[in-house]
């Protein structure tokens, strides 16, 4: 191997495999040729040592606990920056001066009401139906009422989209909760930030005023920040590979809501808080760090552990701060965040969590402080899609502006029956 070369011999042929550099972060071996030349595939289940693309939204280095969204760290930009500036980051690659911000928002608030023909959707679902199953019908539905940008070749189409997706997310979300609890559904207004306005159309009710706290504001934004986008998770990956078919954007975001919906992904911060009520006491925690490192027992930390992270998630430091502050400007007193505190304490000190490095992420306090909100658990992972759309969008666009880019379809290792030929019924 030198500088720019990885050399690979298989059946005796030799050949060199260009080695790419990135801004910052793990060079690339580039296999592109590498069935062409050898008749071989690469194999790596799960991906864990695999570049599905180029990428310039955002950087993790999991050794150091490190979290960029265009080159900005996360714990800056959840304490200095708001969810709309993030996200215009995101999409346009740079902060946006006061006048581009002031414009993105306005562009982003006059998008947030939906078809009202939509509502009617949500009056197929069961009252119980659990809100992420609401959200993968409702959004999946949308390119059916906004087929005007759905033209994926159309830069201004996308853009529509692209705005259309991040604005209504929150009204959507709000509408699944309301479903859920028999309360009508809210309008947007106009005159409120995101944020605000997303918690005005999920607990106001006609029969009062809903006095908003800024407290809370600030809190859910910081969370609507710190979940905007991960790199190339699963979910991300999902709504790359279906936006790889040319499938309108509407679709690829209810693919990757689906796809978070699963509790060793986004699903993990429901699962977290149902967890840490489960233990309920301090004095329980033992029994349930013996069962996470029991290869006999399913059970994990829910909460614990990640792909890339081998050090603390940075979100999870920042949302455990939020959660301190939050919890004594609510004056909630909740024992789970004393549980959850100990339980991270007791873990980290524990020699199977040193070994295979395993830290909180970003989900193992975010439920503290949405429940602290007023949220049910089912909601968590509604709220880790909302925030998580803009990333979705942004990771969408930038893989549908690549000249480079073609449908993803991966091979395999076939462990199949060989070619046998059919027996009749009346001969097996
Ligand atoms: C998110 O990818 C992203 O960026 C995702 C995300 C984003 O923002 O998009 O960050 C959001 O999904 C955060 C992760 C949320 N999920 C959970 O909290 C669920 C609990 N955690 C795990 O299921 C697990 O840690 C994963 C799924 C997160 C990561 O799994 P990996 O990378 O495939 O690691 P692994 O399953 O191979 O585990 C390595 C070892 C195993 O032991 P051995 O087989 O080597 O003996 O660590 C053990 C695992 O058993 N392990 C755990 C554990 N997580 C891993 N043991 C106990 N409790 C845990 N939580």
């Amino acid at each position: 191997m030198s500088d720019n070369n990885a050399t690979l011999t298989v059946a005796g042929d030799t050949k060199d495999y260009a080695i790419l550099n990135g801004t910052v972060g793990p060079q690339v071996i580039d296999v592109r040729k590498l069935y062409a030349n050898t008749g071989m595939f690469t194999y790596d289940p799960g991906f864990t040592s695999t570049a599905s693309c180029d990428s310039g939204l955002t950087y993790i280095d999991g050794d150091a606990g490190v979290l960029l969204h265009r080159g900005y760290p996360i714990d800056q930009l959840a304490e200095q920056s708001s969810f709309m500036e993030v996200s215009y980051l995101l999409l346009n690659g740079e902060l946006p001066s006061k006048a581009e911000l002031e414009d993105f928002t306005r562009t982003i608030t006059r998008h947030t009401m939906v078809h009202e023909q939509l509502t009617a959707f949500y009056r197929g679902f069961r009252r119980d139906a659990h809100p992420m199953a609401v959200m993968c019908g409702v959004v999946g539905a949308l390119s059916a009422f906004y087929h005007d940008s759905t033209d994926i070749n159309d830069p201004e189409q996308r853009r529509i989209a692209s705005h259309r997706l991040i604005a209504k997310m929150p009204t959507i979300a709000a509408m699944a909760y309301k479903y859920t609890v028999g309360q009508p559904f809210v309008y947007p207004r106009n005159d409120l930030s995101y944020t605000a306005n997303f918690l005005n159309m999920t607990f106001s009710v006609p029969a009062e005023e809903y006095v908003i706290d800024p407290v809370i504001v600030d809190a859910m934004d910081k969370i609507f920040t710190l979940h905007a986008d991960h790199e190339q998770n699963a979910s991300t990956s999902t709504v790359r590979l279906a936006g790889s078919s040319g499938a309108n954007p509407f679709a690829c975001i209810a693919a990757g809501i689906a796809c978070l919906w699963g509790p060793a992904h986004g699903g993990a911060n429901e699962a977290a808080l149902n967890m840490l009520r489960e233990i309920g006491t301090v004095d329980r925690i033992p029994e349930y760090i013996a069962r996470a490192k029991n290869k006999d027992d399913p059970f994990r930390l829910m909460g614990f552990g990640h792909r890339v992270y081998k050090n603390y998630d940075p979100r999870a430091t920042v949302m455990q701060k939020t959660a301190k502050d939050v919890l004594a400007k609510l004056g909630v007193n909740d024992p789970i965040f004393d549980v959850a505190k100990e339980l991270e304490q007791i873990a980290l000190h524990d020699p199977y969590f040193i070994e295979k490095k395993l830290y909180p992420n970003v989900d193992f306090y975010s439920g503290v402080i949405l429940s602290a909100i007023g949220f049910p658990t089912e909601m968590f992972t509604v709220l880790f899609a909302l925030a998580r759309t803009v990333g979705w969008v942004a990771q969408w666009n930038e893989m549908i502006s690549d000249p480079a880019q073609k449908i993803g379809r991966p091979r395999q290792l076939y462990t199949g029956p060989a070619k046998r030929d059919y027996v009749p019924v009346d001969k097996r």
